[in-house]
């Protein structure tokens, strides 16, 4: 039985982000695989308060379930969303 309960991911999808590798989470929804599909809701931000992390920013940036995520790639969302989902 399929959770009802949805997970939530936000990509930065602001200039800063996309050049340093956002671009490559264009389309999100459709590199999930397909038993996260449906669990996941998928939207675009311009910015996460990358201006407001320090002198260090680590972009790109995600936020999966509230959780702000530096360094944001394909692989790190989907075991976030993984072990999201399991607890
Ligand atoms: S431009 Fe991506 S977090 Fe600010």
């Amino acid at each position: 039985m399929k959770s009802a309960k949805k997970s939530s991911v936000k990509v930065c999808v602001g200039t800063y982000c996309y050049v340093m590798g956002g671009s490559k989470l264009n389309n999100l929804k459709s590199q999930l695989p397909d038993d996260l599909k449906d669990e996941v809701y998928v939207e675009a931000s311009v910015c996460l308060g990358c201006d407001k992390l320090g002198s260090e920013p680590k972009p790109p940036y995600a936020e999966v379930n509230g959780k702000l995520m530096p360094q944001a790639t394909l692989e790190k969302i989907i075991a976030a969303l993984r072990a999201d989902l399991q607890n």
